[in-house]
């Protein structure tokens, strides 16, 4: 058995508004093991963004109503911002949506970077040569640092931030739509870059967010899919994309006409129907009201059970 790296047991976070609680992840357990790259899909509004930010730091909005998140072994204190210190970058780490577009244009890549690392208590000179040589690896030379980022690519934009995230080799990276504003090519090979330092051991594992079936498929080893704020199935990679056996996974790849050949880039839609909103979502299965397969138990909610070695869903009509 390998060992379990990240452990998720029944996170609920919700986010206050005026309106009343946004019930953004309801009872959400998964894990992940040492080396794994699990790819995280589902619908826009889905909480994958919730999810990747709830195991790293709450934002104010944002709060955990139960649930627990264990790295390695250890309780992480996700709601209390002081004592997520030392855990992260060092441990975990976040590449969040849109950080390329965030990088603040006025500032040299350089020192950008410079004030970061010392901006979390770090040496910067102990770590600059293995910063030129990961940028390096990801096919960055050192003029890099010198640059505006407006004078960067996408994809440079995005190597930049990747290897600054992963500097201290944390054991979970959680990168949230990295490749989403590049063009096919480079999305690719931006995954393939995240997959290596994976392989070289700057990261143990990985959650990999995308509304991308067929470029997470190519790098990731599982696949996790969630719907209106929990999980409906997750298993290998090839499991999901060809033999899924939840029917919201099975409706979203058959809304995609040719998987894994061409519909890269393409978004989950095409399945009739909204998902419940979650400022009040219904009781029992969140997909109930677009599934074909729905019966009168799909009232209760159903658990996310293990129905085979490794393949886990959420759904009343999959027998273990
Ligand atoms: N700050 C917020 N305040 C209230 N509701 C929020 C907030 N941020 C997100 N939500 C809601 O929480 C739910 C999950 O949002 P989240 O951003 O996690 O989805 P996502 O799967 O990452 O979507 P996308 O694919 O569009 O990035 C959605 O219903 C969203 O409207
Ligand atoms: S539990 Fe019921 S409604 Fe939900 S996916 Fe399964 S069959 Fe459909
Ligand atoms: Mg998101």
């Amino acid at each position: 058995m390998r060992r379990v790296s990240l452990d998720v047991t029944d996170l609920a976070v919700y986010y206050r508004t005026l309106r009343g609680d946004v019930r953004a992840l309801d009872g959400v357990s998964f894990s992940l093991a040492d080396g794994e790259i699990m790819g995280l899909a589902g619908e826009s509004g889905s909480g994958k963004s919730t999810l990747a930010k709830s195991l790293i730091r709450m934002d104010g909005r944002m709060r955990r109503i139960r649930g627990r998140v264990e790295l390695d072994g250890t309780e992480l204190p996700v709601d209390d911002q002081r004592a997520m210190v030392p855990f992260r970058f060092h441990e975990v780490s976040l590449i969040p949506q849109y950080a390329m577009s965030a990088l603040n244009p006025t500032r040299r890549i350089g020192r950008m970077i410079r004030e970061l690392i010392r901006s979390r208590g770090i040496d910067y000179t102990a770590v600059h040569p293995e910063l030129l040589r990961r940028l390096e690896l990801v096919g960055l030379d050192a003029q890099v640092l010198d640059r505006f980022p407006i004078e960067l690519s996408g994809g440079m934009k995005q190597r930049v931030v990747m290897v600054l995230s992963t500097l201290l080799d944390p054991s979970l990276l959680i990168a949230d739509e990295v490749t989403s504003a590049l063009d096919v090519t480079t999305q690719r090979s931006v995954a393939e870059a995240l997959a290596g330092f994976r392989d070289r051991g700057f990261i143990t594992s990985m959650i990999f967010v995308t509304h991308d079936l067929a470029l997470v498929h190519q790098i990731a080893d599982t696949i996790m899919v969630m719907y209106a704020g929990r999980p409906a199935e997750k298993a290998s990679s090839r499991t999901v994309i060809e033999a899924p056996r939840h029917p919201y996974t099975r409706m979203l790849l058959s809304s995609l006409p040719e998987v894994g050949v061409t519909f890269s880039g393409k978004r989950l839609e095409g399945i009739p129907g909204q998902p419940p909103g979650l400022l009040d979502p219904p009781e029992g299965c969140r997909f109930r009201d677009r599934c074909p397969l729905a019966f009168a138990k799909c009232a209760e909610e159903p658990p996310f059970t293990e129905v085979a070695p490794g393949h886990w869903a959420a759904c009343w009509k999959v027998e273990g």
